[in-house]
């Protein structure tokens, strides 16, 4: 297929296309929306599933009627087609159903945390949130460095498995970055901590969404131990996550949440917990988003999860090459052509607060885009190089707006007219910042 029949191949398959929103002028006109790391827009083959299962929708693993049996099928069917797709390990890995990636790792970490002993927990300096606090108050928790262009350093991630000598119990790593977009080294990883007794867990978050992962079979060096990812970053919302993981991790521990459904027999004397992942799925099941992520997934492998990337990549790079070239842009990062990353990249144009710069954006051209500190704070931190003494100020002056950056992120359906429209804006914004300054002199950052 070639690039202008591909794209609108893609853009056809995801709804809300055409819908048109208001401009600060009043006019309407089709939105841009390059805020995908957020959340995606859902397939038009997941909202037709939703509707295809109404009817038949009923309470799983609770009753004997009809459609109750058919809706504990296809919410045990979905756990087959997530272990396919991210070549999970058939009998030994269970997929456990979450909110989303967030609730996922918090599971994780209360699973894994024994209460009476502090172990080692490697995160890295370029974490989301999400994968660095539900660690800290359970773990030592230390910080893979990055480097000079903000990427995962190996030689620090070695040195401190070194030093803990055999006593990290995890590295938990994202896959890909929501604020570089850089995709990292995974197997690398993997084997670096399987080699000093260390399991590794990958947020997918940013990387199952835009290509293909294999969790490799548990014999090679570079199997990943656990995975976590979220529906409504893959097209499919209705509040769905995955948590996937061996067995053997969950059957020895009591489950986080507790309630109905995750037991086989309790009295007032005992609490006899139902098998994993049963155990781990207290209260009713969210059978919609099961569906949802199940019809997503089905999609997104029909189109070929290495088409995707390649598509998604050329965009980025496409974009990259002419942001590089708008006046006073600070790049985060850009490194050099063929860095291996997501579609997404996060800059600042000097002298234009990033807050400001979103609002323009969204005002004058309806062009979508996120800013600020993106829920990944030191590392944000650090590539804007701020000191302790500058965290401390901002800290301690909740009336400063804080500094940030603009991310712009690129879904399936996103276009080189697009991104032609948002460098001509930026150019534009770029060449007239007084202007623009004046104009919204009254927005508050
Ligand atoms: N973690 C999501 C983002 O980066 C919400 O926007």
């Amino acid at each position: 297929m070639d690039n202008v029949v591909l794209s609108s191949y893609l853009r056809n398959l995801v709804i809300g296309m055409d819908t048109k929103i208001p401009l600060i002028t009043g006019e309407y006109v089709t939105p841009i929306n390059f805020d995908n790391a957020a959340t995606t827009p859902p397939l038009f083959s997941v909202m037709r599933e939703i509707m295809t299962f109404s009817p038949w929708y009923s309470s799983i693993h609770r009753g004997k009627g009809y459609k109750s049996i058919l809706s504990s099928n296809l919410y045990e069917e979905g756990r087959r087609v997530i272990k396919k797709f991210v070549n999970a390990d058939k009998s030994k890995d269970i997929v456990i159903y979450t909110k989303n990636t967030t609730e996922s790792i918090n599971i994780l970490s209360y699973i894994l945390c024994e209460e009476d002993k502090k172990q080692i927990v490697l995160s890295t300096d370029m974490e989301h949130l999400a994968n660095d606090l539900p660690w800290r108050d359970k773990f030592t928790v230390d910080y893979v460095k990055i480097d000079k262009c903000g990427k995962f350093y190996m030689k620090d991630l070695e040195n401190k498995l070194l030093k803990y000598d055999g006593k990290v119990k995890l590295v938990t790593v994202t896959g890909a970055s929501n604020v570089t977009g850089y995709i990292n080294p995974i197997y690398k990883i993997a084997k670096l901590a399987h080699k000093y007794g260390a399991k590794i867990l990958v947020d997918g978050a940013q990387l199952v969404p835009h290509m293909s992962v294999d969790m490799k079979p548990y014999d090679s060096p570079e199997h990943i131990d656990y995975l976590v990812f979220s529906a409504h970053k893959m097209y499919a919302p209705f509040g769905t996550g995955v948590l996937i993981g061996p067995k053997e991790t969950f059957e020895k521990t009591a489950p986080v949440y507790k309630g109905g459904g995750d037991v086989r027999l309790v009295s007032h004397q005992f609490i006899e917990w139902d098998s994993p992942p049963s155990k781990d799925e207290a209260g009713t099941p969210n059978i919609m988003g099961v569906a949802a992520l199940t019809a997503a997934i089905k999609t997104l492998s029909s189109i070929g999860m290495n088409i995707l990337h390649e598509y998604e990549y050329n965009l980025i790079n496409y974009a990259i090459n002419q942001l590089k070239n708008i006046p006073d842009i600070e790049l985060y990062y850009y490194d050099k052509k063929d860095d291996n990353r997501v579609s997404l990249i996060s800059f600042n144009i000097k002298g234009i607060h990033h807050n400001l710069l979103a609002v323009i954006l969204s005002n004058e051209a309806g062009i979508a885009v996120r800013n600020g500190l993106f829920c990944a704070h030191p590392y944000v931190e650090k590539l804007l190089n701020l000191s302790n003494k500058d965290l401390e100020y901002y800290h301690n002056n909740h009336d400063v707006p804080l500094p940030g950056m603009v991310r712009i992120s690129f879904g399936l359906y996103n276009n080189y007219n697009e991104i032609d429209l948002l460098i001509k804006m930026l150019n534009k914004i770029a060449r007239n910042k007084n202007y623009y300054k004046y104009k919204y002199k009254n927005i508050l950052y």
